[in-house]
């Protein structure tokens, strides 16, 4: 993620809120197939500055593709096969440390996983051999380190740490569920950070996730979640998360 020609292709997953990147001079929009099927959207190809980036849409673009419905594997295996070795996984969440409110921006650096049954391993099938990757640092502390860096540079709100509970969705969490996750140690939750980060992980990926908080999670509020108050977080957050993107990787 630093200011060079000769370095790999960064990848950028955006989420909710974050299907197309402005900043971004595109140089070709393709279309990919993985052997495990279609990524979510197309690979845009461009440069942020002089680094070249390769940007995809997490839930296609337009948004139409739910969390439990997204091709993980295929989307990392697309970024991979195409050079890339750094994903930058850009997260809408919901908060539930009490500093993580509405358009506060998170570079995590723990997750629990509640996900169930979704394709969250490349190793499956035929195979020579059983792989257990290690996992203890989900989120590679170099590329969270230039985020950080950025994040101060540009004088944003943000939090250096937290603990991402991933969750099933597409509903959103119950009152007494989120608190089951705080008692856990979670300080956000959202429905998208896993098995991406594993996945990474298991094609020896640096990976490292960039949250923007969109609404209080459930009962951290006195209000019920509306779909309103999150288009409003990302209206008021997604320019902060840019910024870090820019920053961090055109150096
Ligand atoms: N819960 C789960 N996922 C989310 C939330 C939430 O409150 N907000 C945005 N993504």
């Amino acid at each position: 993620m630093s200011n060079s020609r000769n370095r790999p292709p960064v990848g950028i997953i955006g989420g909710t809120g974050l299907t197309t990147l402005s900043g971004l001079e595109i140089m070709a929009e393709r279309p990919v197939v993985t052997p495990w099927g279609q990524p979510s959207s197309d690979l845009i190809e461009g440069c942020l500055g002089d680094q070249a980036v390769m940007f995809l849409s997490r839930h296609g673009n337009p948004h139409r593709i739910p969390p439990h419905q997204v091709n993980y594997r295929a989307n990392i295996q697309a970024l991979h096969d195409a050079g890339v070795r750094t994903i930058v996984g850009v997260n809408a969440v919901g908060g539930i440390h009490a500093d993580m409110g509405p358009a506060h921006i998170v570079i995590p650096d723990q997750i629990i996983d509640y996900t169930w049954g979704r394709a969250s391993t490349f190793f499956e099938g035929e195979l020579d051999e059983t792989t257990h990757i290690d996992f203890t640092w989900p989120y590679t502390e170099e590329a969270r380190e230039l985020l950080i860096s950025a994040a101060r540079d540009q004088k944003l709100a943000f939090s250096d740490f937290g603990v991402y509970g991933a969750t099933q969705g597409p509903r959103l969490e119950t009152a007494a569920e989120v608190l089951r996750l705080e008692r856990d140690g979670c300080d956000l939750v959202g429905m998208t950070g896993m098995p991406e980060a594993a996945l990474a992980a298991e094609l020896k990926m640096n990976y490292v996730c960039l949250a923007l908080v969109v609404n209080r999670a459930a009962g951290k509020s006195d209000h019920i979640i509306t779909m309103a108050e999150i288009e409003a977080a990302i209206d008021q957050g997604m320019s902060g998360v840019k910024r870090i993107l820019e920053a961090s990787i055109s150096g």
